[in-house]
């Protein structure tokens, strides 16, 4: 094997608190700390307890006390309005402090929680750090969901204060934030004392006396200084789909992920301080948490804000004018990006005239890479594309192709081999290790590295059980696999009902929840079909209540428009089918995961449990009618 990565794979594996120790050296401490693994309460784990730091400070001051305060930090590219503001890491601290300074003077402080429901806009990042400078808990909840989902957040995390804005800026669409806040918090039972509002010139929210301030009072604020925090203090909370409507408030702690998410950026990406990293992803998903904002900052890079879409805003050229005009080292994006760019311009002729000198290497994450994008992109870009694959609960990579420490063989179709740290077994469902080749349950054994999630907020009973009672001693991934005779991993499906959407983590058992709330619904199911731009979609199957006179399409239209009304409208849900019976088994469960093989057109087999054989024979002719599971129609 090339490079150094076996041996420094051992090495994480056979010393990990040696390795860890010594990636913390990268970090600026307070207070050392007492055990760089506290193993006391296995399975649970906490890393660099009795450690004392700052996220914030490990971000912006100690670049600027080291002299790069006059390097960009931020870019904030919004092609939409054709506009670049351009953020030095004094600049950018200066703008964080005097936030924190606001924050506190409506009383937040070390461990109370904000909410920030954002767009893509800088001041999304100010508030993120100035949270940590105070050692408050952010929980940033992506924009495309609705309100709903931010009430469940807000009653979850109980935040004193909700940070907002009055619009985003979706493609050519201004998508008004204010009135899906006020509904969110008249939903919620709990209210935060205060919202800060940042007006946007494309929208002015009415302000509710009282409660909301402006944005702008940060102007004149105090400047806040940075509050030690501990290592295993929460620097996050971000909600993901779990298995139900609750979703999951993983928690991420400052010590552990900030010493992590800087060893990635070296041994990882292969960045040096100073270049330019752009993540295409958005504040709300992991992908931005990570690499936006506390990858790029903690290693002294500069970091691209880009609030646009990969094609309309204005065309499928628009990554490369990017990439062309700031220099970018790396982009980090999700596959369904790169397909829509592919669908419009096949033979890559928007890449001509653009300088892409300084481009070395492409990440992929977020769902699986077909092999087709990945040659695409290969061919055109001549760099390095690198798939890889890691979890909102891991917080960074857990298997790719480590460009810092010397690049391996690629094989299409794998993320290449686990990074250090990560101890991937693939186990049968006993809880043996399966031989290689064979597909099985992809765990990872503990304890899991620095930067993953310690627990669910407040829900440490239901961390144990959805993530470590399955395998006793494993991290239980719900993603299936395998590894071949080299090592290397291939990520295969979700063993959940989660599906992925454009990249987009969804559950499908909350829009069965909310399908089954329609008043002429007797019962649901929801399945991801393939799709050839956003990976997979959501397709509804509804059985009606006897005596449901009403015409099927109106129900149709009304459960999609329910969907978008309850989780937003990332969810794409714009198809369901009514049917008469639900294909299931003897005890009453649905078969979702052969419904979806007969939608895709992939081979099946009849469950041995089956109930009533004629019921998926009822379903197939269904789909066959809506014009789904024909080949024709996914090879458009
Ligand atoms: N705020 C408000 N609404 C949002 C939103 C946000 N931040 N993000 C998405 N939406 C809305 C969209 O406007 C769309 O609404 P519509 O139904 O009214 O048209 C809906 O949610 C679905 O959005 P999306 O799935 O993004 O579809 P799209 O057709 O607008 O764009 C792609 C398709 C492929 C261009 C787009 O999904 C994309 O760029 N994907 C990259 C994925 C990514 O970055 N993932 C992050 C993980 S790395
Ligand atoms: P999220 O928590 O939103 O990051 O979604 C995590 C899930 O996305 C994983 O559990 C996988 O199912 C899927 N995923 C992420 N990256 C990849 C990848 N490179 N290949 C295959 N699936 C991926």
């Amino acid at each position: 094997m090339s490079g150094r990565y076996a041996e420094v794979y051992n090495r994480s594996l056979d010393d990990p608190e040696g390795f860890w120790g010594e990636a913390a050296r990268a970090i600026d401490w307070i207070r050392p700390w007492d055990h760089v693994l506290d193993d006391s309460r296995a399975p649970l784990f906490r890393w660099f307890a009795g450690g004392q730091l700052n996220t914030c400070w490990n971000a912006l001051d100690r670049h600027v006390a080291a002299g790069r305060g006059e390097q960009v930090a931020l870019i904030h590219d919004r092609p939409i309005t054709n506009t670049v503001v351009t953020y030095t890491y004094r600049e950018l601290l200066d703008l964080t402090a005097r936030f924190a300074g606001l924050l506190a003077a409506q009383g937040v402080g070390k461990g109370d929680r904000v909410i920030l429901y954002m767009p893509m806009v800088a001041e999304a990042v100010v508030a993120m750090l100035a949270c940590a400078r105070l050692g408050a808990i952010h929980s940033v909840v992506f924009g495309g969901f609705a309100a709903r989902e931010l009430a469940t957040r807000l009653d979850d995390a109980k935040p004193k204060v909700v940070v907002s804005a009055s619009c985003g800026i979706e493609g050519a669409r201004v998508i008004p934030y204010k009135p899906l806040l006020d509904s969110a918090i008249d939903q919620a039972a709990h209210k935060p004392t205060c919202c800060i509002i940042l007006q946007r010139p494309q929208e002015q929210a009415p302000l509710k006396p009282g409660r909301d301030i402006d944005w702008t009072e940060a102007e004149t604020a105090t400047p806040h200084d940075c509050v030690p925090v501990a290592a295993t203090d929460p620097l996050y909370i971000l909600y993901t789909s779990g298995t139900t409507g609750q979703p999951k408030g993983v928690v991420r702690d400052n010590g552990g992920h900030a010493v992590a998410l800087k060893w990635t950026m070296e041994h990882f990406y292969g960045l040096k301080p100073g270049e330019v990293f752009w993540a295409a992803s958005d504040v709300g998903w992991v992908v931005g948490h990570s690499y936006i904002v506390y990858g790029p900052l903690l290693h002294g890079a500069t970091t691209v804000l880009y609030e646009g879409k990969p094609v309309g805003t204005p065309d499928a050229s628009v990554y490369w004018r990017v990439i062309s005009q700031h220099k970018v080292a790396m982009l980090f994006t999700a596959p369904t990006a790169l397909r829509a760019i592919k669908r419009e311009d096949p033979e890559g002729l928007l890449l001509k005239g653009y300088d892409l000198s300084h481009f070395r290497q492409l990440y992929l994450a977020g769902e699986r890479s077909d092999s087709d994008t990945l040659r695409w992109a290969e061919a055109h870009l001549k760099v390095p594309v690198i798939d890889n694959w890691w979890q909102t609960e891991t917080g960074w990579p857990v298997a790719g192709n480590p460009v810092g420490l010397g690049l391996m063989p690629v094989k299409h179709g794998s993320v290449t081999r686990p990074l250090p740290g990560w101890d991937v077994r693939v186990l049968d469902g006993q809880g043996h290790e399966v031989p290689a080749g064979t597909l099985g349950a992809v765990t990872i054994r503990l304890p899991l590295p620095p930067g993953a999630l310690p627990t669910l907020w407040n829900a440490e009973e239901r961390f144990i059980r959805s993530y470590l009672s399955e395998y006793p001693g494993f991290y239980q991934t719900s993603d299936a696999g395998y590894v071949d005779e080299d090592g290397y991993l291939f990520i295969m499906a979700r063993t959940d009902d989660i599906i992925n959407v454009a990249g987009h983590r969804l559950s499908t058992g909350a829009m069965e929840e909310v399908l089954a709330g329609h008043p002429d619904v007797a019962e649901c199911a929801v399945i991801g079909v393939h799709d050839a731009l956003k990976g997979q979609l959501p397709l509804g199957f509804l059985v009606l209540k006897a005596g449901v006179t009403r015409g099927h399409e109106t129900i149709v239209a009304e459960v999609v428009q329910r969907v978008r009304e309850v989780i937003g409208p990332v969810a794409a849900f714009r198809q369901a089918l009514v049917v008469e019976r639900l294909p299931k088994t003897r005890s009453g469960k649905i078969l979702r995961a052969t419904m979806q093989k007969i939608a895709d057109q992939e081979a099946w087999a009849m469950p041995a449990t089956i109930d009533d054989p004629a019921v998926l024979e009822e379903i197939g002719a269904a789909l066959t009618t809506a014009g789904f599971g024909r080949k024709t129609i996914w090879n458009q």
